[in-house]
């Protein structure tokens, strides 16, 4: 059992803490997360073709990263998270970004309701947080306020074989692995039409992550220039990865997401 109020400080004192990266784990430094962040988006784009008509419901947003790079293709964004200070600090961003199409919500994500019909409801690493009882309440309380026609996609860490528990401490989840939670979206009606890797981490030498100047640089190149810095890391990690190949993917906490693109079977 997840016990919510110890694992909702947990994620307060995150957003307290390191405000630039709020809900970013599994980075060590800014560097990885603004090559995490364009990665993923780039990849979110492709899995979903966001249209200026649409209404997109994001679950567990953090400090808002997702919300705020998806409002302006789309109508309007709800964007929910239980913690209060991962909600300030997504309103902050939204403020300075004067994004106004975009409302944060502190609700919690099995709970969250709305009279809104949404044509994209994404949970943003979020469903891993969840017990079971609360992911499906979660899936079916996303059922009712999705769109005809509507996609859900998730984004959890799943990629073992097995399902793994992980309680350190405040900082508590359930990794289900592939085939639990497709089914768990088949009991609501669902078929999995896409699953992949979100992104895949970078990797760099590590005589060069020890310098600062380094890291900072790279860091303002991948915010200003992401197309083409973007491209350069990821060519120099796939180089490291097969001049130094890890013996076994990284441990619990510091893992890759995964995609998962959901869709009625009926189609309705
Ligand atoms: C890994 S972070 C992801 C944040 C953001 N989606 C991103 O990718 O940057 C997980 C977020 O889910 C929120 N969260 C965890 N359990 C939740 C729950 N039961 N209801 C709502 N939000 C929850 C946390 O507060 C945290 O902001």
């Amino acid at each position: 059992m997840i016990d919510y109020p110890k694992l909702r400080n947990w994620w307060s004192q995150q957003a307290r803490t390191l405000p630039t990266q709020a809900g970013i784990l599994a980075v060590d430094n800014e560097l990885e997360s603004a090559y995490r962040q364009y990665a993923e988006w780039r990849h979110f784009r492709q899995l979903v073709r966001l249209k200026q008509n649409m209404n997109v419901l994001e679950v567990g947003c953090g400090g808002g990263r997702w919300a705020l790079l998806i409002a302006p293709h789309v109508k309007h964004v709800t964007a929910v998270d239980f913690s209060d200070e991962m909600i300030r600090v997504a309103r902050q961003r939204q403020q300075q970004a004067g994004v106004a199409n975009l409302e944060f919500v502190t609700a919690s994500a099995a709970e969250f309701m709305s009279s809104l019909h949404y044509h994209i409801i994404y949970f943003s690493g979020v469903l891993q947080y969840l017990d079971d009882d609360d992911c499906r309440r979660a899936i079916r309380n996303a059922v009712s306020m999705l769109a005809p026609g509507g996609t859900i996609i998730d984004r959890s860490s799943c990629a073992t074989p097995n399902r793994e528990v992980c309680n350190n401490g405040a900082y508590q989840a359930i990794y289900r692995t592939k085939e639990e939670l497709k089914s768990m979206f088949q009991e609501f009606g669902f078929r999995l039409t896409y699953h992949s890797s979100s992104y895949r981490p970078m990797r760099l030498p590590g005589r060069l992550l020890v310098k600062p100047r380094v890291v900072n640089a790279l860091s303002w190149c991948m915010r200003q220039h992401p197309v083409p810095t973007y491209l350069l890391v990821r060519i120099a990690s796939v180089l490291v990865n097969w001049l130094r190949p890890l013996p076994q993917p990284p441990s619990c906490f510091h893992r890759s997401h995964d995609f998962s693109r959901f869709e009625l079977a009926s189609g309705s």
